[in-house]
């Protein structure tokens, strides 16, 4: 039996790739003006480093794990999402003392177990950026800021990005008693796995996509009458400098996020045409995250993109074709030399491309006609004994005579390098 890819595993394929490699190359260039160094981490973890950054009590956490046993008996986790890995790394290298404010990103392919569908696989890629160590609204309005200016610099259309402030663990725990107490009324309305977290977890409840459970949250508290004075002025600040940017937001104060180290500041931007798994990037403030995997207290604030997700909104653009000159080259010896030929013309940038197989020169002719290549090298016994080339321009049919030494400057002049 033919061996096929894992289930919600996907193939990026040559003819996508253009797509994902534009992607990554305007964030390396956005985030470079933001001040923002690129970090890489591990693709495995020790188990406990998501349990008690992420909670227990989460999705990711309870059902969504890649976790294994390693030879040791070591529980390890595929990475799920990358902040708590870049946190521990930070903290672990003493990031923290030499360099209190860490402004990071990184690229790269997370795993979860979920439902695979559109938008939604169990290895999907994010671009994921931290400011570590403020906790100043500037830090919140300047990610944000960067956020927006890559995203439209993308011409991504009717994205809408909505925001909320999840308070500190003081302003918190009042809110999460006073939202059970609401819930516990219409506990027999919520579905199974909601009346489970209303005893664990009663704000992920908020996070639940069934209607039974939406309609049961309607008239629930919200968040923002609970906030301490110190939590609703961050908040207060964070919108007048987001104001600034006039980028235009929805505070939603129904927004939890999916993950438990939240504080303050959270923010999601979302894509109507991606239908049900519409969340292209999500984020937030996470204060007290350093401290639940035994660090000091190092304020943060972050973001991922959905790199899959992202794919499906970038606008067609057409393709630009590759210029490449074609070696067209029959026999033993002619083949040898235009092996020889193809190195010098591709160190000085030159694209080139070969017959691999020996064919006849007509039907090498049709091969470069296919690539579009714009001019072919001919090589013959013939042409090989006065040590000379037939250039011909693919467009014109024009053909012309060059000495072998003279190819590469006639092509650099036609072709220009690429
Ligand atoms: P998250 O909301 O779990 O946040 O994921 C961020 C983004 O990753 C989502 O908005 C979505 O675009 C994409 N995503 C998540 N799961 C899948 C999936 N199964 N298939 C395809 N795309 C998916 C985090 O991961 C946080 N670490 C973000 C963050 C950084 N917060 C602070 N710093």
């Amino acid at each position: 039996m033919q061996i096929k890819s894992i289930r919600g595993f996907k193939d990026i394929l040559p003819g996508e790739v253009g797509k994902w490699q534009l992607a990554e190359r305007e964030a390396r260039r956005i985030f470079a003006f933001f001040g923002f160094s690129e970090f890489r981490i591990p693709v495995v973890e020790r188990t406990e480093l998501f349990v008690r950054s992420i909670g227990e009590a989460t999705d990711i956490v309870g059902k969504e794990m890649y976790t294994f046993q390693d030879r040791d008996g070591d529980s390890l986790t595929l990475r799920p999402e990358a902040t708590a890995s870049i946190m521990r790394a930070y903290l672990e290298h003493g990031l923290n003392v030499r360099e209190p404010v860490g402004k990071y990103y990184f690229i790269g392919p997370m795993f979860r177990y979920e439902r695979p569908q559109k938008g939604r696989y169990r290895q999907f890629h994010q671009i994921d950026v931290e400011i570590l160590g403020v906790e100043d609204p500037w830090a919140d309005a300047e990610i944000l800021a960067m956020l927006i200016r890559y995203l439209n610099g993308l011409e991504l259309k009717n994205l809408s990005l909505q925001i909320n402030s999840l308070g500190c663990p003081e302003c918190r725990a009042p809110y999460k008693t006073e939202v059970q107490k609401f819930l516990q009324g219409r506990k027999d309305t919520l579905c199974e796995d909601c009346q489970r977290r209303l005893e664990t977890n009663p704000l992920r409840i908020f996070d639940c996509k069934k209607e039974e459970c939406r309609q049961a949250l309607e008239a629930a508290p919200s968040v923002l009458d609970y906030l301490c004075p110190d939590c609703l002025d961050h908040f207060t600040r964070v919108k007048s400098l987001l104001d600034e940017i006039t980028f235009p937001y929805t505070v939603n104060p129904r927004m939890v996020r999916g993950l438990d180290y939240y504080t303050r500041t959270a923010f999601e931007v979302s894509a109507g045409e991606l239908g049900a798994q519409n969340a292209v990037c999500g984020g937030g403030r996470y204060d007290g995250l350093a401290q639940d995997i035994g660090g000091p207290r190092v304020p943060g604030i972050g973001f991922a993109i959905g790199v899959e997700r992202l794919i499906l909104l970038l606008p067609e653009k057409a393709e630009t074709t590759r210029r490449q000159v074609f070696l067209a080259a029959l026999g033993e010896a002619p083949r040898k030399k235009a092996f020889r030929l193809a190195q010098e013309l591709r160190q000085a940038d030159i694209r080139v491309e070969l017959d691999y197989e020996g064919r006849s020169l007509k039907s090498q002719m049709r091969k470069a006609d296919k690539m579009r290549s714009p001019y072919v090298v001919i090589m013959g016994e013939e042409e090989l004994k006065g040590n000379r080339v037939i250039l011909r321009d693919m467009a014109s049919k024009a053909q012309e005579n060059l000495a072998l030494g003279e190819v590469l400057d006639r092509l650099q002049g036609v072709m220009g390098t690429n």
